[in-house]
């Protein structure tokens, strides 16, 4: 079984269509979303009608959070909160009912999937969690691999025998042990924070017990240009448009 695990599309049509033909492409049978299908990027409801298209079962990522829960959304900083607020406008209420049933994390093909933190957090990084912490955490979970989002960073957690090892995921397939326990941080399809320019999502093999990071080059000058166009905050537009990743590691949230 071939899965594809997508994360933090944040609203950008080009990204997401790209992976979508990347995806194609690729024998894959099923897709997962961990959610931020919005926020920041121009285009929240076609992404939630393409969701929709392709079946794709997704989680509740913090933006979508800061939708539903008013209280959440103060704690965003002033540019996300605009940004938001310019996604709920183009979103139907048909798109919002929608994003009111996604779940805190789903568990598919004896994996987990949530957007922050392992079990069921919607909003904590993974990188803020101490080392005893996410062993503790790894430890008590039932399942051996669990995808998370939420950083835009792609990085892997391993398990083994009690000792963690963290491991930044490069352009290249890897092969994981099937005694040890998982956490694989997928990256951003719409808002990457450690790549250049390029949508980047996972696949996982479950025949071969591999993961494979994707890094598929789109039109990120026109998204960016749709940003700027709806009146978001220009520096979701410039982090499409960085080359060396500088600006993104100013944003966290
Ligand atoms: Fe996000």
């Amino acid at each position: 079984m071939r899965l594809a695990v997508i994360s933090d599309i944040h609203s950008n049509l080009e990204a997401f269509q790209a992976v979508m033909d990347d995806i194609s492409k690729l024998s894959i049978d099923d897709t997962v979303s961990l959610g931020d299908n919005i926020g920041y990027g121009a285009q929240p409801e076609e992404i939630i009608e393409n969701l929709k298209h392709y079946s794709i079962t997704s989680v509740l990522g913090n933006h979508e959070l800061a939708l539903l829960d008013s209280d959440y959304l103060k704690t965003f900083g002033p540019f996300a909160r605009k940004a938001l607020k310019i996604n709920k406008k183009k979103l139907s209420d048909k798109a919002l009912r929608y994003i009111a049933t996604l779940q805190p994390f789903l568990v598919r093909y004896g994996c987990r999937f949530v957007h922050g933190t392992p079990p069921d957090t919607i909003a904590r990084y993974i990188f803020n969690e101490s080392k005893q912490r996410l062993i503790n955490i790894m430890t008590r979970l039932k399942q051996k691999i669990t995808f998370v989002g939420h950083t835009h960073q792609l990085v892997i957690y391993g398990l083994d025998h009690g000792v963690l090892k963290k491991k930044k995921l490069l352009n290249c397939r890897l092969s994981l042990a099937k005694s040890m326990k998982y956490i694989i941080n997928t990256g951003s399809v719409g808002q990457p924070r450690d790549s250049y320019n390029e949508a980047t999502y996972i696949i996982w093999d479950s025949d071969r017990y591999t993961i494979e990071p994707r890094f598929v080059p789109y039109d990120y000058h026109n998204a960016a240009k749709k940003i700027k166009k709806a009146g978001i905050p220009e520096q979701y537009a410039e982090i499409l448009r960085n080359q060396k990743g500088e600006l993104n590691a100013q944003i966290t949230k």
